[in-house]
């Protein structure tokens, strides 16, 4: 296709004045077609940037080796540049839009010299689906245009649908630009600078200098995160990170919930649970619609709509295996990219946590030997897989639906060893978003930085608002006064652990048993005790058919609640909320959050404030 054939004018000039300052060697515009995919992984294939995996053990599957400083997201890189700075807020990076856009005019003049430019149409959402957006990424990665393909509902009919319509600008460029007659490195960056950049009123994103996740495939993080949620907040709906799943009861019901837990904390697992047999047997079924994002819409009749906008899984690979996920493994048996996992000597690939053993020879995510005696990760700890939807066998019926799915539901968990207990109910919405607005989690090998330090993430969200967490707050508390029956709110913790550090709950398929009761509670059926925190389940109020050596003990001190800790956690809620009104002082537009949360949360605690 032919950049002049694009019937939209404002994209037909943004390519040209892009193409001007970045000054590719060439144009291609993606049609999203099944040549054009191949065509652009044979030609990595020929550049070293993928190796193909033997075609009888994972057709048509490529492994890439990422540079080893450009394997995460890098959030202090990552920077909200709106008018304001009060619109960012005190959570985001914030830098004023000229001079950061005089600093990245300055990267990206010349950066894709040498290059391909890939101009990629996309749509977040079902094509011609009220709840979906359309952006248009322009890279200079191969690399990303396939894996958008992947992600994405991407090619020529998204530039059908747009028309004349407005779209989001993505620009990327992995900031490495060729010499004359010099060639591409394997996985080309820049291992100085990198620059992960949105303007909000704009609606443009310019990522600069890594090639990586969600650096760099505009669609995820960038757009149907940060942009979106400024999109939603003017726009009256919701953009968050959620898996959407469906659970379908013995009579053929189907309820819906979107749950948010924070990166690499198993919203994937979760979101392709397999329940246990005596369920099964019954005709109990969870479908997947998604496992990262959803975006959620009022409807016409008083309930709430949610949309997957994505296309794929982009999944943590590590700890993936036939029994902790059998679903993603299907889904990642043929059409996947792998990234920085190891490869086996019989071309095919390998993680921890993938078998019991370990083979005993593997080249590591490096390009290295590795055996079990080399004493580091054969594949990285944040290692990917890059699937479609489309190969998950319990992929729900709807999913492509463009109505979206009507959400009953959500659910808040973060990754806590101690505090927080397996699951209570909020009182109502407003409780429910002071708890979600406090939620803490360990932090995991997702984003670059130290791992396992409790850190407060509102909402699954704080590397993603796209604006002030104040404000966010305040949005959701507003949008649910708006609804008639707002969806009931949960908390859950599946990753509590006894004095030895050995985890109190089993997860994975086991969490069906509390997803029952959650949908139970939200129709009104299943029982449940009042607690200082909220509603919670009684042992008997839960089904442990298949799960009777689960000791009663066991279920009470995984639901225990200690007074001293929670002392501690409610101060640390009060430093997040002081965090924000000190950010917003003197400042009308931004009020902050009222102080009186966690001090209604510590007297009904019995805490004295
Ligand atoms: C992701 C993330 O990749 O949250 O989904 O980091
Ligand atoms: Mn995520």
């Amino acid at each position: 296709m032919d950049i002049q054939q694009i019937k939209n004018s404002a994209l037909r000039a943004w390519i040209a004045k892009i193409a001007a300052l970045c000054k590719p060697d060439a144009i291609h515009l993606c049609d999203g077609s099944q040549a054009e995919y191949d065509g652009l992984c044979n030609q990595m294939v020929a550049t070293g940037t993928l190796i193909r995996l033997d075609p009888a053990k994972r057709p048509n599957s490529f492994l890439a080796r990422s540079d080893p400083g450009d394997v995460a997201r890098v959030e202090d890189r990552t920077y909200i540049c709106s008018l304001d700075k009060g619109d960012a807020g005190p959570m985001n990076n914030w830098v004023p839009p000229r001079e950061m856009k005089t600093t990245l005019n300055g990267l990206f003049d010349g950066a894709m010299r040498g290059r391909m430019m890939y101009v990629v149409p996309f749509s977040m959402g079902p094509i011609g689906s009220s709840i979906a957006h359309i952006g248009v990424q322009l890279t200079d990665s191969p690399y990303v245009a396939v894996s958008m393909r992947i992600m994405t509902r991407m090619g020529a009919k998204v530039l059908d649908a747009l028309g004349d319509g407005e779209f989001v600008r993505c620009l990327h460029s992995v900031g490495a630009p060729l010499a004359p007659g010099e060639a591409d490195e394997p996985w080309p960056c820049n291992r100085e600078t990198k620059y992960i950049v949105h303007f909000p009123e704009e609606r443009q994103i310019w990522s600069y200098g890594s090639g990586y996740g969600g650096n760099a495939l505009l669609g995820k993080k960038c757009f149907a995160l940060r942009i979106a949620s400024v999109l939603a907040k003017e726009q009256g709906w919701l953009a968050e990170h959620m898996l959407i799943l469906g659970v379908r009861d013995p009579q053929g019901e189907r309820t819906y919930v979107a749950a948010a837990f924070p990166s690499a904390c198993g919203k994937t697992n979760f979101a392709m649970m397999i329940p246990p047999a005596p369920f099964q047997s019954e005709g109990w079924d969870v479908s997947t619609v998604g496992d990262d994002i959803a975006w959620i819409k009022p409807g016409p009749d008083g309930r709430i709509y949610a949309i997957n906008p994505e296309a794929g899984f982009f999944g943590v690979a590590p700890g993936t295996s036939e029994k902790s996920n059998p679903n993603a493994m299907a889904s990642i048996r043929a059409n996947t990219l792998f990234t920085n996992v190891a490869l086996t000597d019989d071309g095919d690939v390998w993680w921890e946590g993938k078998t019991k053993h370990p083979p005993a020879h593997l080249i590591d995510w490096t390009g290295k030997d590795w055996t079990p005696a080399s004493g580091r990760p054969a594949a990285h700890p944040n290692a990917r897989f890059t699937a479609p939807i489309e190969g998950c066998p319990s992929i729900d019926p709807a999913y492509d639906d463009p109505n979206g799915v009507p959400i009953s539901a959500f659910i808040f968990g973060g990754r806590r060893s101690t505090v927080v207990p397996l699951v209570y109910q909020a009182f109502n919405w407003a409780y429910g978003v002071y708890a979600a607005a406090t939620m803490g989690s360990e932090t995991t090998a997702a984003s670059a930085g130290a791992l396992g330090q409790v850190r407060r993430d509102p909402f699954a969200m704080l590397p993603f608002c796209g604006y002030n967490m104040a404000d966010y707050f305040n949005h959701w508390l507003n949008f649910g006064r708006r609804l008639p029956n707002p969806p009931r709110v949960f908390l859950v913790n599946w990753f509590r652990k006894d004095k030895d550090g050995k985890f109190l709950w089993p997860g994975f398929g086991e969490n069906m048993r509390i997803l029952k009761w959650i949908v139970g509670r939200t129709h009104g059926h299943a029982m449940a005790v009042e607690s200082p925190l909220g509603w919670v389940p009684r042992h008997g109020d839960l089904d442990w058919r298949g799960m009777e050596t689960y000791e009663r003990a066991q279920f009470d001190e995984v639901m225990s609640v200690d007074r001293d800790l929670w002392q501690q956690e409610v101060a640390a809620h009060d430093s997040l909320f002081a965090r924000l009104r000190s950010a917003a002082q003197g400042d009308d537009l931004h009020p902050g959050v009222d102080p009186v949360c966690p001090v209604a949360l510590a007297r009904a605690l019995g805490i004295a404030v």
